[in-house]
């Protein structure tokens, strides 16, 4: 009978091997190690769309559980962050109850924070996190363990409450140099709206790691070990092939490794290059729907028109090609580029010139109707033909 398939082709999920995340990994288990004074010990993860961010917060409270540390954890897609934190927290302080010291108790009393029996749930603990979360770290202190707050898509928080955030981990972690770790995790966009904000002083001081795209070796590792594990065999033009496909993106990887285990027909003995060629075609059909068509939905018709220009080019484009095909000046290109870089569909390659983020995209817009009908409003004086003879990349 055939085992389950090992890969994890879904936003948030852990892969069967977390490859090439060591480094950052490592590096923010050794701040923990050293204390607050470690640049690490407030670290914030940036990477595009299902680059694995997720996984790694995942990953590292895993790592902070293991020692025996709590962690106190929330996404910051939807309004109510800071309640959503006080109440995770206050509810290790329900569990601590009997062991905390009375001057602890006291400051919980006169911040009106019930706890144990007098502990509310409905209760608005939003501007109280301040509070929850020093009392719980000096316990913490005192019983010589720690704490980690993790944050999840930090790009989509509101500004006021990240920066109360700020302040909260601030006096915390920074001025009491008490035990509590942050770790963040957001699109890129972050550098240029939230961390240029003068008044999130706190997430501009993290340390940042990079969670991009996985190398040569790191994706080979992630494609073929899984099939290993499970006694299985990918022959070495399967897994080339599979890791071209793939173009060291992590959520590709999974689509990749998941399609060709469901196209072999034992795939705990061999996957073959035959499987690997139909695991990515199918891997390059999902990718479409799952990852690019919501970043499109999301950009405006003019947007959508400088991605159309691009996807004529089979690889980078120069953006003085691109104000030619949409005859706009290079002043417009510019802003047009600026803004499509920090919704993750485009990445600048230099100055002059730009390529899609993530792998499939061209071929994903030539495929759309409005790829036709809006080329035909191009000036496309490179003289390249219109519409459906041009070539899938
Ligand atoms: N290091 C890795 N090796 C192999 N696969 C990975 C790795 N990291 C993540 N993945 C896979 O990539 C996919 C996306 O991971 P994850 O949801 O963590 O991305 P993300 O960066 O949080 O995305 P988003 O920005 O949309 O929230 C998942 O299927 C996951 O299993
Ligand atoms: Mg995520």
């Amino acid at each position: 009978m055939r085992s389950a398939n090992p890969f994890a082709p879904t936003f948030g999920a852990l892969p069967p091997v977390l490859a090439g995340r060591a480094d950052v990994i490592g590096d923010i288990a050794a701040a923990w190690e050293t204390g607050p004074t470690h640049p690490g010990y407030t670290a914030l993860l940036l990477g595009r769309r299902g680059t694995g961010k997720t996984v790694v917060l995942e990953e590292l409270r895993t790592l902070a559980q293991r020692r025996g540390w709590l962690t106190v954890s929330a996404a910051a897609v939807t309004p109510g962050l800071l309640d959503r934190l006080s109440h995770a927290a206050a509810e290790h302080l329900n569990r601590a109850a009997e062991a905390l010291d009375a001057d602890l108790r006291g400051d919980l009393a006169a911040a009106g924070i019930g706890i144990a029996a007098a502990y509310d749930p409905g209760a608005d603990l939003a501007r109280r996190l301040g509070t929850v979360l020093s009392v719980l770290a000096r316990h913490l202190d005192r019983q010589g363990a720690g704490m980690v707050v993790t944050v999840d898509e930090l790009h989509a928080g509101h500004a006021d409450e990240l920066r109360t955030l700020g302040i909260a981990l601030q006096d915390v972690t920074r001025l009491a140099q008490l035990p509590m770790a942050f770790v963040g995790a957001g699109l890129p966009v972050l550098e240029d709206t939230l961390l240029s904000d003068e008044s999130v002083t706190f997430l501009q001081r993290c340390g940042r790691y990079e969670v991009g795209f996985l190398d040569h070796a790191a994706a080979r590792t992630a494609l073929a070990e899984p099939i290993r594990q499970r006694g299985g065999r990918m022959s070495p033009e399967a897994i080339e092939h599979a890791v071209e496909a793939a173009g060291g993106y992590p959520f590709m990887v999974q689509l990749v490794g998941f399609h060709s285990w469901e196209a072999a027909a034992e795939p705990d003995t061999a996957v073959t290059v035959s499987d690997a060629v139909e695991g990515a075609q199918v891997a390059q059909q999902h990718i479409g729907q799952l990852v690019i068509a919501p970043l499109w939905r999301d950009q405006p018709d003019s947007a959508r028109r400088f991605l159309i220009a691009m996807a004529h080019d089979d690889s980078e484009s120069q953006l003085a090609d691109i104000a030619r095909r949409m005859d706009v000046t290079s002043g417009y290109v510019s802003v047009y580029r600026a803004r499509l870089v920090k919704s993750g569909l485009v990445a600048a390659t230099d100055k002059r010139s730009v390529t899609f983020a993530l792998p499939g995209t061209r071929r994903w817009i030539r495929d759309l109707d409005v790829f036709a009908h809006v080329s035909e409003t191009l000036h496309l004086t490179d003289g390249r033909s219109v519409g459906f003879t041009i070539p899938h990349d």
